[in-house]
């Protein structure tokens, strides 16, 4: 279990990183992470402190890296990513804490891997925790409303009609998986390509249970909007 007073310390320095009331990727995203992780973690048999730690971390960057997305779209083939940076800038916090070293790299490395598009695969079972965690959060009824809150921040359509997904990967989709104009992707998009495999690629027993109601009710979500959309319901 990770001590209050460790706790608290790094949630005011974290805090300062996240953005205020951003209900996608602020306080609450990393709360009801926290919440999924530990539950997962202790199912799994998990180092919980070192989990709790990855995952008050984990996103410091993410709005930053938002932001750059926003700002410089199609100017870089390889941006910045969060995950990287997070991990970089959590062994320096911690550092300072006095945190171990050997929990300092095992937090860093749940960090580097809890991306979907990560360049690296989580190999321990608390990065395996974490991403997990990280994950049931993009599906299911909040994985909805997430998504329509990232779209609506982008200036983007919450449903793009778009009959050639693959023409559509080739326009606006980077190797590593990663979108190179923000403007022109939609929640629907994103489902298409990547939420609705999210279930598919838990790494514990306990997150794939998890996630099958969640997956499930999104499939049905996106399946009645487009027949809304079509007027046939
Ligand atoms: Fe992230
Ligand atoms: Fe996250």
């Amino acid at each position: 279990m990770l001590d209050e007073a460790i706790r608290n310390k790094v949630w005011k320095i974290a805090e300062s990183y996240y953005p205020k009331n951003d209900w996608a990727h602020g306080r609450s995203h990393i709360e009801r992470v926290i919440r999924s992780a530990v539950e997962i973690g202790k199912q799994e048999g998990a180092d919980i402190e070192v989990i709790e730690l990855a995952a008050i971390l984990h996103d410091i960057f993410v709005k930053y890296e938002y932001n750059i997305q926003h700002r410089e779209a199609h100017s870089r083939a390889d941006g910045f990513r969060h995950e990287i940076e997070a991990a970089k800038e959590s062994r320096r916090i911690l550092g300072k804490l006095g945190i171990s070293d050997a929990t300092i790299d095992a937090v860093a490395h749940c960090i580097e891997a809890h991306r979907k598009r990560s360049s690296s695969e989580p190999q321990t079972i608390e990065a395996k925790c974490l991403f997990d965690a990280d994950k049931l959060d993009c599906i299911g009824a909040i994985g909805v409303t997430r998504s329509a809150f990232v779209s609506f921040e982008h200036g983007q359509e919450f449903y793009k009609e778009e009959t050639d997904i693959e023409a559509y990967k080739r326009k606006n989709v980077r190797a590593d998986g990663t979108i190179i104009d923000f403007r022109l992707h939609s929640s629907n998009l994103e489902y298409e390509l990547s939420l609705k495999e999210v279930a598919k690629r838990m790494h514990t027993k306990t997150g794939r249970r998890l996630s099958e109601e969640r997956a499930a009710f999104m499939d049905a979500f996106y399946e009645r909007y487009a027949e809304e959309l079509k007027g046939r319901l």
